[in-house]
């Protein structure tokens, strides 16, 4: 299984900011990412053609979308639908990012309706979950975990590579705070994301990747890495520059 290693630009750069982060990025890892990583840059809809011009023959390194709209094409405006994202370039989207959940009201049963609509339009989808701080403290982390793995994993074709289904575990509080969680906290909750796969899909579950996201730093990735069922990062502001991402692809 190789171990994914993501960037998520969230809304920023534009194109030329864009262009000239993935070349730098790629100049930094060309010919040193080894046979078991990944990468996959993230970016804005506006910025996906350029750097998707710069990844472009480039082993192992891949263009993903941050969002999609589960329909083929019709009346929604300001919506993208999985097939301009491949036509793009694009092989991968995010679903359910926790600023999608709480900024812009999406549900979990709206993140398994994106997740199941872009595994069957051919893209690999990247479900992200996690808990808030308010349910950490209440206990809840197991029953946030699973009811958004629940839903968001609901109608998932069962003929899926289990390669094209990644979750990023990232709790809420951990994003763009500076503060990652704890060691003992990834590993249980990492465990609890592989105990729930391992009970929908009994036969796949440990071909799966799950990623941690949540204040990734080059310092801190190889760490984070090598823990039990973490198979990738998920990264945002150590994701902007080339450097720092290079430093994090081959952590
Ligand atoms: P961060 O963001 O690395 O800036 O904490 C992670 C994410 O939102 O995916």
């Amino acid at each position: 299984m190789k171990k994914l290693m993501a960037a998520n630009w969230k809304m920023y750069k534009n194109r030329a900011e864009a262009k000239a982060t993935a070349e730098d990025l790629i100049n930094r890892i060309a010919g040193k990412l080894p046979e078991d990583r990944e990468v996959v840059i993230a970016a804005p809809y506006t910025a996906l053609e350029s750097v998707g011009a710069a990844l472009a023959g480039q082993a192992r390194c891949s263009l993903s979308a941050e969002n999609l709209y589960p329909a083929e094409e019709g009346a929604y405006t300001g919506e993208i639908s999985p097939a301009m994202l491949k036509d793009v370039g694009c092989t991968y989207a995010l679903a359910g990012h926790s600023e999608r959940r709480s900024i812009i009201g999406e549900t979990s049963e709206f993140v398994g309706e994106k997740v199941a609509f872009g595994l069957k339009n051919g893209l690999a989808m990247i479900l992200c979950i996690g808990e808030t701080i308010e349910q950490r403290k209440a206990g809840e982390v197991q029953k946030v975990i699973d009811e958004q793995l629940e839903a968001g994993l609901k109608d998932v074709p069962a003929d899926f590579a289990p390669e094209s289904v990644v979750i990023a575990y990232e709790p809420v509080w951990a994003i763009g705070t500076g503060e990652v969680a704890g060691e003992d906290e990834i590993i249980e909750a990492h465990g609890f994301v592989r105990k729930k796969l391992k009970n929908i899909f009994p036969e796949k579950f440990n071909e799966m990747r799950i990623l941690y996201g949540g204040s990734v730093k080059p310092g801190n990735c190889a760490q984070i890495i090598a823990l039990d069922n973490v198979d990738g990062v998920l990264v945002g502001g150590a994701s902007l520059d080339g450097e720092s991402f290079s430093q994090i692809a081959l952590a």
